[in-house]
């Protein structure tokens, strides 16, 4: 049943701005009933953005995705309007022109005389302030962000982008027809990288943290957040597919509009690539090579004997999985009392609790072997651990064959504080529990985001509650003090999640 806060069939749209965005924003409406008004100061573009939208009606149909005529009236639907032509019974107005606020004023206030006093203004911007560009036009409570991800007609994740002064039926207008075009909205305030480009940031900051520190090399640090930790595509191998530029501008501006908090730090290893004109696939070269289709550098694995003893010296926490991984696999298993560690024929392994290997061993008086935290430790093909630096190596072949023995590959980092998966899954709890605190987004719509607008395996404050609020706070305020930077400070809102458990 249509929902009646959508926007009605017979009020038309008009998309300013035929390029990639706009052509893919235009069929979504087109397909989902409404005349559609595409507009561009390029005559060229909009028979490019209609070439566009044409070929792309044209795979639905080979696809099975549509019937041809379906496919044929939502073309009609499509009219090129030149700068003069006519717009009739116009309900909302989507912007998605140049990344430019001057700009996008100047076009959004012409439009605005052009159509129905109450139409909706919104733009697809991924980084301006939808608040400051309301602010410049005749009524702000009439405008809004409607962000939606590349390639439009497939992604189905918009934000609806509320500024200071919108209007929240309006907001509601919005979401209610992202739905009824078959998107899924988010609602987010307007505020740097909205959810996913803020919420997303330490997915590439910390890896890019290891690379600067020399803990692991890229295609270590892919194989493990992929394997391990169950993302879709490794952070290197996505900064190179994105684009170096691009990605370094994100965070930079990202940085400066949260007046340089060091949570959001842009990182040397990527200025350098940028520098270097190593923008990734589309130049050829990023942290891998593309030219002639270089292979990959092999990941390098660690082998070790299979254990003869294995005891398990209390609870596991968030790696409590591997106990009936090791049962399974016919080990020769004992269950203990104890501070919650793997003992492999004498050699003490624990889950990261961001401490690094050294401080662990020292703390614990003797040689520790610690692994990362996986997304789930039965379907992981992989597990990485670290050491402190002079341990012998017969120790960590030891540790290595414990995994091996469960089917795993192994890869040994340098002595890396909270290892791969771990401290960028803490970062990303705490950026969506900073937002959260802040009112920038429900936890609801935070998840849904990260899970339908990068495809994260989970949301991450879903995987923060399944591994523990306290295992990512624990993890966090280790970090933060073996560094001794702001960067790792725990969100407010955790410190009360996990009071309250702890009180509960
Ligand atoms: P694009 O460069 O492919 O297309 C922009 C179009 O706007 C061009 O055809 C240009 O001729 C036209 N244009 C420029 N000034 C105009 C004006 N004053 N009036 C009418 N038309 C004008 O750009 P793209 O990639 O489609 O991006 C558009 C917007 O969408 C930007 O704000 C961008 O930040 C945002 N965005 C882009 C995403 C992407 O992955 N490309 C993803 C999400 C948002």
């Amino acid at each position: 049943m249509a929902d009646a806060h959508a926007l009605a069939l017979d009020r038309a749209v008009v998309v300013i701005g035929a390029g990639t965005m706009g052509a893919g924003i235009a069929e979504v409406a087109a397909v989902a009933g409404h005349r559609v008004y595409l507009c561009d100061t390029s005559e060229a573009a909009l028979d490019r953005g209609r070439a566009q939208i044409r070929a792309s009606l044209d795979r639905r149909v080979a696809k099975g995705k549509a019937s041809a005529e379906d496919a044929a009236s939502a073309f009609a639907r499509v009219i090129a309007a030149g700068p003069s032509a006519p717009l009739q019974g116009v309900g909302l107005v989507i912007e998605a022109i140049v990344e430019n606020l001057d700009i996008k004023v100047a076009a959004l206030t012409e439009m605005a005389r052009r159509v129905d006093d109450d139409a909706i203004l919104s733009t697809n911007t991924s980084s301006l302030s939808v608040t400051a560009l309301a602010a410049r036009l005749p009524a702000p409570e009439r405008v809004a962000g409607l962000h939606f991800f590349n390639p439009a007609t497939i992604l189905p994740l918009v934000e609806v982008v509320r500024g200071h002064a919108t209007d929240p039926a309006l907001v509601e207008t919005l979401v209610a027809t992202a739905r009824a075009w078959k998107k899924t909205p988010v609602m987010c305030q307007s505020t740097p990288g909205f959810i996913v480009n803020r919420v997303a940031r330490p997915f590439y900051g910390e890896a890019l943290r290891l690379l600067l520190e020399q803990q692991a090399t890229p295609e270590t640090v892919d194989a493990v957040m992929r394997e391990c930790g169950g993302f879709r595509m490794g952070p290197c191998e996505l900064m190179d597919l994105i684009g170096h530029d691009v990605n370094f501008a994100v965070t930079r501006s990202v940085w400066q509009a949260f007046f340089h908090d060091p949570r959001y730090q842009p990182s040397l290893v990527q200025q350098q690539l940028v520098d270097a004109g190593w923008l990734g696939r589309k130049s050829g070269r990023g942290f891998y090579d593309y030219r002639d289709d270089a292979p990959r550098p092999d990941v390098h694995d660690l082998q070790g004997p299979a254990p003869a003893r294995v005891r398990i010296e209390g609870a596991l926490g968030p790696a409590q999985g591997l106990v009936a991984l090791l049962e399974q696999a016919g080990l020769n298993v004992e269950k203990t009392e104890g501070a919650g560690l793997l003992r492999v024929d004498g050699v003490a392994l624990a889950l990261t609790d961001g401490r690094s290997a050294g401080a662990r061993s020292q703390a614990l008086g003797e040689p520790v072997v610690l692994f990362d935290l996986a997304l789930d430790y039965a379907a992981s093909k992989r597990i990485a651990l670290s050491v402190a630096e002079g341990t012998p190596a017969d120790v960590i072949a030891q540790a290595a064959g414990l995994f091996t023995a469960l089917g795993k590959q192994v890869s040994l980092l340098g002595d890396a504080a909270g290892l791969a998966v771990s401290r960028t899954v803490a970062m990303l709890v705490n950026e969506a529990a900073d937002a959260v605190q802040q009112g920038i987004a429900s936890e609801a719509d935070i998840d849904a985001a990260m899970t339908g607008g990068v495809n994260y395996p989970i949301g991450p404050l879903a995987w923060g509650r399944r591994v523990g609020l306290d295992y990512v706070a624990a993890v966090l305020t280790h970090l933060s003090q073996g560094y001794g930077e702001d960067r790792y400070r725990v969100s407010p809102w955790l410190q009360a999640r996990v009071r309250e458990v702890s009180h509960g």
